[in-house]
Formats: C-alpha cells, sequence, structure tokens
C-alpha cells in the first residue's frame, strides 16, 4: 500500500505538542519528511526525534525566523511540499482588559505567523509549480465566539480571508491554499486552561458527545495534503462534531430502540 505523503517535505509550526504534534505525527506515518518549528525547544526536539523528523526554534511572529525554517527544508531535503502553520495563542481576557500589547501579540503569533509562512513558502512552491499551504483557523471567530475571545476570533476569521486571498494568489503555480477550523479539540493546553467541568460542560453541547482528538483534526489537515485534495484551495474543513449545528440548548432527540 503506497503511503499518502511518501516523498512529500513538510514543514509544520506549532508542533512541539497539542494539535500541532498530532499533524507532525500523521504526516511522518504517511511518509513524508518533517520539520518542526516551535518556540517550546525541549518539547519541540523531543517530537522532532519522535517521528524521525527535523526541529528549529521558530518564533513565528518573526518572518526571519519562519524562512529560516523553509531555507532548512530546502538545505537537507531540496524541496517544499506542504507548509502548516498552526502555532496559536488563545489567552482568555475581556477586549476591556486587552492591552494594545496583548492585542498585537495574538494578532503576531496567529495571524501574522500565517501570512509569514505564505509569504517564505511562496519562492520554493513557485520554483516546483505545485505546493500545499495549510493554517490552523478555528471555530471561534469565522463561525461562533464567546466572550473573552476579542482578539483570538478576530485573529482567525483573519485567517479565514488570507486562505482566500493567498489561494487566488498561488493558483498561477498550482499551489493550493486551505484551513482547518478546530472545535473543541482535547490537548494538555484544554485541561490546563479549562479544567474538568468545562470538558463536561462541552461534551454536552457537541452533538457527537465528545470532544475531538488531535487525530481527528490531523486527519482533515492530511487529507489537504494529499493528492485527493488537488482541486480544493481557497476553503477550510470544520472539525468539530456538529458544535456549530444547533440553533439552541435543546437540540437533543430521544434515540429509540438503541
Ligand atoms: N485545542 C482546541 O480546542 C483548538 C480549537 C480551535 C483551534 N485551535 C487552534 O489549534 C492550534 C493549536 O492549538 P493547541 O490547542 O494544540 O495548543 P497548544 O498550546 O497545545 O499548541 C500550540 C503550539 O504552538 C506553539 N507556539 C505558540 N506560540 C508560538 C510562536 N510564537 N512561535 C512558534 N510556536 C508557537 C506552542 O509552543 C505549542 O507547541 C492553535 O492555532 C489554536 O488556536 C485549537
Amino acid at each position: 500500500m503506497s503511503l499518502r505523503l511518501e516523498g512529500k517535505v513538510a514543514v509544520v509550526i506549532g508542533a512541539a505538542g497539542g494539535i500541532g504534534r498530532g499533524v507532525a505525527e500523521r504526516f511522518a506515518e504517511e511518509g513524508a519528511r518533517v520539520l518542526i518549528g516551535d518556540g517550546k525547544e525541549a518539547e519541540g526536539r523531543a517530537t522532532a526525534a519522535a517521528i524521525g523528523g527535523d526541529f528549529l526554534p521558530v518564533d513565528v511572529s518573526r518572518y526571519d525566523d519562519v524562512q529560516a525554517l523553509v531555507d532548512l527544508a530546502l538545505e537537507r531535503y531540496g524541496r517544499l511540499d506542504v507548509a502548516v502553520q498552526n502555532a496559536g495563542i488563545y489567552p482568555w481576557q475581556l477586549i476591556e482588559d486587552t492591552t494594545p500589547d496583548d492585542w498585537d501579540r495574538v494578532l503576531g503569533v496567529n495571524l501574522k505567523g500565517c501570512f509569514n509562512v505564505a509569504r517564505a513558502a511562496l519562492a520554493p512552491m513557485k520554483a516546483q509549480r505545485a505546493g500545499r499551504i495549510l493554517f490552523t483557523s478555528s471555530i471561534t471567530g469565522p463561525r461562533v465566539t464567546g466572550p473573552g475571545h476579542g482578539h483570538y476570533a478576530a485573529s482567525k476569521a483573519g485567517i479565514n480571508g488570507l486562505i482566500r486571498a493567498a489561494a487566488l494568489e498561488y493558483s498561477a503555480w498550482g499551489i493550493t491554499v486551505n484551513g482547518v477550523e478546530p472545535g473543541n479539540i482535547l490537548t494538555e493546553a484544554i485541561k490546563e486552561h479549562r479544567g474538568a467541568d468545562y470538558i463536561a460542560d462541552m461534551e454536552q453541547s457537541i452533538p457527537l458527545g465528545r470532544l475531538g482528538s488531535t487525530r481527528d483534526v490531523a486527519n482533515a489537515f492530511l487529507f489537504l495534503a494529499s493528492d485527493d485534495a488537488s482541486y480544493i484551495t481557497g476553503t477550510t474543513i470544520i472539525v468539530d462534531g456538529g458544535q456549530i449545528l444547533p440553533e439552541g440548548n435543546d437540540f437533543r432527540i430521544e434515540v429509540k430502540n438503541l
């Protein structure tokens, strides 16, 4: 059986842990050479070692760091097929408590980070006349939101706009640009920041009855990175267990004869 990313070279930023780690693992399982960039050096190196990949410390909000990771991919493997920008931060802050610096930090990582990756990946992908650029967006911002997510929601809605703009500009070279919008995904960060009560409550409001796994999200990235998605560009896949569907809280029906 052939592997779905055999011979491909992928950079995945924000892959020391959480969803990004799941994406890096899934890509490596399917035969890709994976280079991880992340701000957390020890965890990033450990993840790269576990999947037989490379690691470079990267602050995705800094263009030169992102360029250095792309250059490393070209130096080691001579090509770049897939570039994933998954790094994101989600501090809970009401707008009235958010300082201009807080705003810049969240937008700098989440949104400017995607611009940096799209810009740095362009030259090698243009030369190859092929490439996949993939961003982690969110249902928060493009579809729904809650209090405390002003900067985060703006950054993720902005990512969806950038996906469409870049997809259009890059189409001339056969490069596709897409994203994944996760709902509530059970990562260590969510367990730590939100706690058991939040998770139990969330399970009640997700039609499929559970939070998503990092592998659920990674499978959507794998599809978008694979040849199966060669005619898809400028869009996102929602991976949320149906969370954005209900109009209200009374959506559960009694299922008879189960
Ligand atoms: N977990 C969820 O429920 C959920 C839902 C929707 C969207 N998302 C998005 O998924 C992505 C991953 O989230 P997660 O829950 O796995 O979080 P996480 O904190 O486990 O992982 C984020 C990774 O990004 C890295 N990172 C943070 N800032 C960085 C920077 N400036 N430069 C480079 N690396 C940096 C972190 O070190 C970490 O390894 C984020 O973009 C987040 O907004 C998560």
